[in-house]
């Protein structure tokens, strides 16, 4: 099951690194680099770098390295093969392979043209079939026109029984397996999606993977929405409906909003606020937040009335701290939900977005609002409800603060309601109002307190506060992170290797292994120059040497050539005169060369060096490593 080399290399040459990654987590150019929040771990200041030439990722936060294959495979827990494929389909590249692999990606990819086909028939028919009159006058009536039914992809599925499967063509596997279709008790072919208004639910690239269909007022079909099933190209825990259209915004304002509905991402987007995303018929799981993670710190929750009111509150605490981001949660007004304030109330809705609150203010708040403030028993019930919100928070300076706000509002001790809070911790499972709306009444709700296995790795950091340092860093005694590096700054070895990477006809020819004292760098240079290119030399490296040069791939060399050259030869030649000057003084034979050597390193300190006088202090000190190896081997 082997795909030739010369095959994954086209492949990887194919592919736009860049493009590949700005589908998970948003980049942005920073000199010849690209930066951004890793995808694999949380973290607020970007740590994670690209670069695009030599299509090199890595993190100096988690360590997350590897190339376009190797985002593949992590992202999307593949296997070498399939990663290859999935690459090869992206960038049309013919590969060759065993005839037994490919299935799944040839499986993926069939779903999704289907998926496509579908769509756009369904599209067509809104716009064009006779059938969708009343269609068009419930969006029209809604205030939907052309513009967003075309820009959301909205379809009509007819009230037909095959119509979409008859005209595809679609076999009845092909129809069961990618949810459109399904086999009735009479042994016949029938669409899934009949009388239906329909929302395409696209991966973040904008090919969908899935369908939304909800009814029209009037209809006997007692359910509201209907959404696909699971299928090998859509997980509903995994996917957010809009994302692929609200990226760009998302990334740009680094807020993400979140609704319960489709028609709240459309109405949303109608008053301007365009990046919305929806979960798909059901609660927002930590997968979802994870994927939002790579694209913005901040996420807004725009539920229906109070729907984040009964949220498990439990969960966006620990999002909060584990993923290092931000739940804030969008006021609605009693009764309504963000479709319909966009239809209402425009400005409110926006107001409602950018005054978004803490999600456990906006907790204490709502209690507080709600209660009877006017009677002594009256403030005790609301101090007492207050507190058991705040005693969920996990952190203590953030609970404490809350309290005074309660002690404030309902009139009691401060001290009293501490020992209060106390007590109800010790005695109670925090998170104990989970569940909520959300967890009855619909069928496709799903818990979403599980594991993972989801698309998005653990963070490998082991959480704030005790991320690991590099193995080659603590070596080094320094951190390299590209952020802080000015010009002058850098280390000769590093900086020299790093154009040896990014530069390499205008250094490596002019470089000597005698000239990198640093272990691991010798091996570094090694590599580089006993290789064809980069990926070569990374993928035969031992480990350690792997990761420094995949970093080095992705930081900017700060210096030019000639500079390193001459001050990694002024550090070399002095830590070889040192030793020279110490020989000889058992020596005096070494005398000589001591003092002539003295001379020439001298020379190199004036700023006017000439070139010649790096060139000869070189290649004495090659001289100098050849002799010292040989003498050691012999
Ligand atoms: P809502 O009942 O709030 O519908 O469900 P909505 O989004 O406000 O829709 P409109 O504006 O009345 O047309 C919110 C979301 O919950 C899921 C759907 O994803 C829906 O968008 N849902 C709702 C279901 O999956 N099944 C249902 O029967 C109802
Ligand atoms: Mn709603």
């Amino acid at each position: 099951m082997g795909i030739p080399d010369e095959d994954v290399a086209a492949v990887r040459a194919a592919t736009d690194l860049v493009a590949l990654i700005g589908e998970h987590a948003a980049l942005k150019r920073q000199g010849r680099r690209w930066v951004g929040l890793c995808p694999f771990h949380g973290e607020k200041t970007p740590s994670f770098s690209v670069n695009a030439e030599q299509g090199i990722y890595y993190c100096f936060g988690c360590q997350a390295k590897g190339d376009a294959i190797t985002f593949v495979r992590e992202t999307e827990h593949l296997g070498f093969v399939e990663a290859v494929r999935i690459l090869a389909e992206r960038s049309g590249i013919a590969i060759r392979e065993d005839s037994d692999g490919g299935r799944d990606a040839r499986r993926r990819n069939e779903l999704l043209e289907v998926m496509e086909q579908a769509a756009s028939w369904y599209h067509e028919r809104l716009l064009q079939g006779r059938d969708a009159g009343t269609a068009r006058d419930y969006l029209r009536s809604r205030g939907y026109d052309g513009d967003v039914v075309r820009r959301f992809r909205l379809g009509w599925a007819p009230d037909g029984w095959d119509e979409l499967c008859q005209s595809l063509g679609l076999d009845p596997e092909l129809a069961t397996s990618s949810g459109l279709g399904f086999v009735n008790r009479a042994g016949r072919l029938q669409d899934a999606f009949r009388a239906r208004i329909l929302f395409p639910i696209c991966d973040p690239s904008g090919r969908p993977v899935a369908l939304g269909g909800r009814v029209l007022p009037g209809s006997p079909d007692p359910a509201k929405y209907k959404n696909s099933t699971e299928t090998p190209i859509y997980s509903k825990r995994r996917t957010l409906y809009a994302l692929n259209w609200a990226k760009q915004d998302v990334i740009r304002v680094n807020e993400v909003v979140v609704c319960e509905g489709y028609t709240d991402v459309i109405g949303l987007f109608g008053v301007g606020v365009e990046r919305a995303v929806a979960t798909c018929g059901t609660a927002l799981a930590e997968e979802h937040v994870k994927l939002l993670r790579g694209f913005s710190s901040r996420i807004v929750l725009a539920f229906d009335s109070d729907g984040a009111g009964q949220a498990a509150a439990g969960r966006f605490y620990e999002w909060e701290r584990k993923l290092e981001l931000d739940v804030v949660v969008a006021a609605m007004p009693v009764g309504s939900d963000p479709a319909e304030l966009a239809r209402t109330d425009p400005e409110g809705l926006r107001r409602a977005v950018e005054g978004a609150r803490p999600f456990l203010q906006f907790r204490v708040e709502r209690i507080l609002d709600g209660a009877d403030l006017e009677t002594a028993e009256g403030r005790a019930r609301a101090a007492d409800h207050a507190l058991a919100a705040v005693g969920e928070h996990p952190d203590d300076l953030v609970r404490d603060q809350y309290l005074m706000q309660v002690s404030e509002r309902c009139r009691l001790d401060p001290l009293l309601l501490r020992r209060r809070l106390e007590d109800l911790r010790r005695s109670g499972p925090t998170g104990g109002t989970a569940g909520g709306r959300h967890g009855s009444g619909r069928a496709e709700t799903a818990d979403t307190t599980g594991g993972y296995g989801g698309v998005w790795q653990e963070d490998r950091s082991g959480g704030p506060g005790s991320r690991r340092q590099p193995a080659f860093e603590t070596q080094l005694g320094g951190s390299h992170r590209p952020r802080g590096r000015g010009p002058g700054e850098f280390r000769p070895g590093l900086e020299a290797l790093r154009l040896a990477i990014h530069r390499p006809d205008d250094i490596l020819p002019r470089l000597d292994r005698a000239l990198f004292r640093d272990e691991l760098q010798r091996m570094a240079f090694d590599g580089l120059i006993g290789s064809a290119d980069l990926h070569h030399a990374i993928d035969r490296a031992p480990l350690e040497v792997r990761e420094l040069l995949v970093r080095l791939a992705v930081e900017e060399p700060v210096a030019e050539p000639e500079d390193v050259i001459v001050q990694l030869v002024r550090d070399v030649a002095r830590a070889e005169l040192a030793l020279v000057v110490s020989e000889a003084r058992g020596a005096p034979e070494l005398a000589r060369e001591a003092i002539e050597m003295a001379a020439r390193v001298q020379e190199l300190d004036d700023p006017a060096a000439s070139a010649e006088a790096t060139d000869r202090l070189l290649a004495w000190l090659v001289v100098r490593s050849q002799m010292s190896g040989a003498g050691r081997r012999s």
